[in-house]
C-alpha cells in the first residue's frame, strides 16, 4: 500500500516528509522517484501532470490538494470509477471569508473613489451607505460560499446566495439554478464567485451577467469579486465592463492563465484589484492531517469523506 505523492510547481518532498511523520507505516513515494506504478493505491495531487495516471492499475482513491477538482475532472486518462477527495479545512475556509469580507468592505466603502481623491488632492466628504443598505451576491453555498455569507449577514449586509439546489441560510436569501439567476442578479449590488468550475460555470462572468446586476445602490456601479477560477470569467468582458462603467470596480484572485500575463489589461485598470491566486491556501497541517484521516477511515471500513460527483463536476 503507497501513496504517491504528485504535486506539480510544489515541493512534493516536504509534503512526502510530512505524510511520512504523521502515517510511519505508509510507504510513500514523489513523482521523481523510482517505484512501481502498480503498487500505488493512494494519490496525492495538484496540477497533474499527462503522465500521472500511467500504470496506476491498482489505484483506490485520489485526494485532491486544492478545494477545486477542474484539473483532475478534466485529465484525459482520468481513471474511472476512481472516488475523489476534495481539500476541506477550516484554514482554507477562514482564509476565504477573510479575502472575501476585505473585499466587499473596500468595495462598499469606495476606496477606488477616494484613493482617485487623493491622488488628486480633493477633500469631499461624501458618505458611502451603510452595510444595510448593500447586498452582497454570493455564487455558490459550498464550504466556502456558505462560511463567506454567513459572516457577511454578521457585518450587516444583506446576503443573497445562490446554489444549485434551494438552501435554508439564516439572514441568506436563496436563489438557485438557472430559473434563479437572473433574480438573484437583479438583487446584487456586489457579486462574489465561489463556484466551482464546471461546464455550466464557465465563462458564467460575462457582460450579460454585469449587466442584470442592481445598479441603483452603489454609486459607481456593480462590483464583481472573483476568488474561484479564472475560467469563470471571459476576461475581455471584464475589461470592456470595467471601462464603461457596466461594473463599478472588480477584484480578481484568479485569472483564465495563471500567472497573468505581462499584457493583460486588467493590470492597469484602476478599478481592478489583482492578487496572484493566494486567497486561501491549502494548509500544510491541515493536508497532513486529511489525508491521513481520509486513509484511516478507508481502511477502516471503505469509506471517505469529501467525494466529489464526477458527473456534476464538484
Ligand atoms: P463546494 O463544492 O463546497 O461548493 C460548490 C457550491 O457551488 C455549491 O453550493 C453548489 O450548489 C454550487 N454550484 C455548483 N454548480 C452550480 C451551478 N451550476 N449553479 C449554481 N450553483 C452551483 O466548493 P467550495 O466552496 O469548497 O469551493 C468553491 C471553489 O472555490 C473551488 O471549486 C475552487 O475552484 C475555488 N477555490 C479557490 C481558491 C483560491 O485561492 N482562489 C482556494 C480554494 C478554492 P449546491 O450546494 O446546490 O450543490
Ligand atoms: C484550490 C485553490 O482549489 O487553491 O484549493 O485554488
Amino acid at each position: 500500500m503507497t501513496l504517491l505523492v504528485h504535486l506539480g510547481g510544489i515541493d512534493e518532498q516536504e509534503w512526502a516528509d510530512a505524510f511520512q511523520a504523521k502515517m510511519p507505516d505508509l510507504k510513500i513515494v514523489t513523482s521523481s522517484d523510482a517505484f512501481d506504478p502498480a503498487e500505488i493505491k493512494y494519490l496525492y495531487v495538484w496540477k497533474p501532470r499527462d503522465d500521472v495516471f500511467d500504470g496506476l492499475d491498482n489505484l483506490e482513491a485520489i485526494f485532491s490538494l486544492g478545494a477545486g477538482v477542474d484539473p483532475i475532472l478534466k485529465h484525459p486518462h482520468l481513471p474511472q470509477n476512481v472516488p475523489i477527495t476534495r481539500f476541506v479545512d477550516e484554514t482554507l475556509t477562514q482564509c476565504m471569508s477573510d479575502y472575501v469580507i476585505a473585499n466587499v468592505t473596500m468595495h462598499h466603502r469606495e476606496l477606488t473613489h477616494y484613493r482617485h481623491e487623493q491622488r488628486q488632492h480633493f477633500w469631499t466628504q461624501y458618505y458611502p451607505a451603510p452595510a444595510t443598505d448593500i447586498a452582497v451576491g454570493v455564487m455558490g453555498l459550498g464550504q466556502l460560499g456558505l462560511d463567506a455569507a454567513q459572516k457577511l449577514t454578521m457585518l450587516g449586509y444583506q446576503v443573497n446566495g445562490w446554489s444549485r439546489r434551494p438552501k435554508e441560510i439564516e439572514g441568506v436569501t436563496s436563489f438557485s439554478g438557472d430559473a434563479g439567476f437572473d433574480q438573484f442578479l437583479a438583487a446584487t449590488d456586489i457579486l462574489v464567485n465561489l463556484l466551482p468550475l464546471t461546464s455550466d460555470t464557465r465563462d458564467i462572468l460575462n457582460r450579460r451577467t454585469f449587466e442584470k446586476l442592481r445598479r441603483d445602490v452603489m454609486p459607481h456601479g456593480p462590483v464583481m469579486i472573483n476568488a474561484a477560477r479564472g475560467g469563470h470569467q471571459d476576461e475581455d468582458d471584464v475589461v470592456a465592463c470595467l471601462k464603461d462603467g457596466t461594473l463599478g470596480a472588480a477584484s480578481l484572485d484568479v485569472f483564465k492563465t495563471e500567472p497573468l500575463p505581462k499584457d493583460s489589461p486588467l493590470w492597469d485598470l484602476d478599478n481592478c484589484y489583482i492578487t496572484p491566486h493566494i486567497a486561501a491556501i491549502s494548509s500544510f497541517e491541515g493536508g497532513v492531517e486529511l489525508v491521513a484521516r481520509q486513509i484511516e477511515s478507508y481502511e477502516r471500513d471503505g469509506t471517505l469523506q469529501h467525494v466529489v460527483d464526477p458527473v456534476q463536476g464538484y
